[in-house]
């Protein structure tokens, strides 16, 4: 089923799907003059240094375009960006997008005491909790599936993972639709998996 819809997905193409459900579409190298207030945190390329600021280099542009409507309107909240994003118009944000997705993501080190619980969670999930395996929307090797919107998380911060897992869990991110897909999974996991998921995502590629 994953499989089909891995395949169906890329026959019918990125730019296909984008344009299918109404997106705006973004100019990389316009988008790259609009994100000088963005480098201080998340580095100029994407990569940020900072474990509690994620990685935005190589993300997938359907996913970061709709975070970065979430953060402006205020569906998602990130103190840390109040404000910055009040002035730019969805032509803005869609430049942004595609200029962040056109980077190339740097990729960081697993726990090798965490690797095999991280690993067993990602890829097979937990059948006694009901909870999927991650790869059905992540993918094996994190990547993700941007034309679906399901963002690439290989190589991103463990400590911004981590928070973010929590915070689905918890019901303080809320942004993932009425499927409420994150916070139901989220809902299944301890700290111990949290922290096993977590680590191996930072080294995954
Ligand atoms: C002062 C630091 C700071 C600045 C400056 C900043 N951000 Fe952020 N940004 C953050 C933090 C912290 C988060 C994650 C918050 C959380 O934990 O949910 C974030 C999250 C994001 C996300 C969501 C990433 C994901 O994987 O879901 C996007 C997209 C983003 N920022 C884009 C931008 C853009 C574009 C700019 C410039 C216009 C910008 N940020 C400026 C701190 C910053
Ligand atoms: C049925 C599809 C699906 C499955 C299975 C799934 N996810 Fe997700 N995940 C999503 C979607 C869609 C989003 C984006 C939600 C949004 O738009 O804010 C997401 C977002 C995330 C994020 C936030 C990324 C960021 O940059 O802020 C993390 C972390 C994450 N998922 C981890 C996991 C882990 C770990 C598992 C396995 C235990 C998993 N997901 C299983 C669909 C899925």
């Amino acid at each position: 089923m994953n499989k089909l819809l891995v395949s169906l997905l890329l026959t019918l193409g990125v730019t296909g799907v984008a344009n299918a459900a109404g997106n705006t579409v973004g100019d990389a190298a316009a988008g790259q003059a609009k994100t000088a207030v963005c480098g201080a945190c998340h580095n100029p390329d994407g990569n940020s240094l900072a474990p509690n600021f994620p990685k935005l280099a190589g993300q997938g542009e359907k996913y970061l375009e709709k975070q970065l409507h979430d953060i402006k309107s205020g569906k998602r909240t990130v103190l840390e960006m109040t404000g910055m994003l009040a002035a730019f118009e969805d032509q803005d944000l869609a430049d942004i997008a595609a200029y962040f997705a056109s980077q190339k993501g740097s990729v960081g080190a697993a726990d090798p005491a965490l690797v095999k619980r991280g690993e067993a969670l990602f890829r097979g999930g937990d059948l006694q909790k009901g909870l999927p395996a991650c790869t059905g929307c992540h993918a094996p090797n994190g990547a993700g599936i941007a034309a679906a919107g399901f963002p690439h998380l290989g190589g991103q911060h463990a400590t911004y993972v981590a928070k973010q897992l929590t915070n689905f869990r918890e019901g303080e991110r809320t942004n993932d639709g009425d499927a409420q897909t994150m916070r139901t999974i989220a809902s299944k996991l301890s700290n111990k998996d949290i922290e096993a998921l977590s680590s191996y995502i930072q080294g995954l590629h």
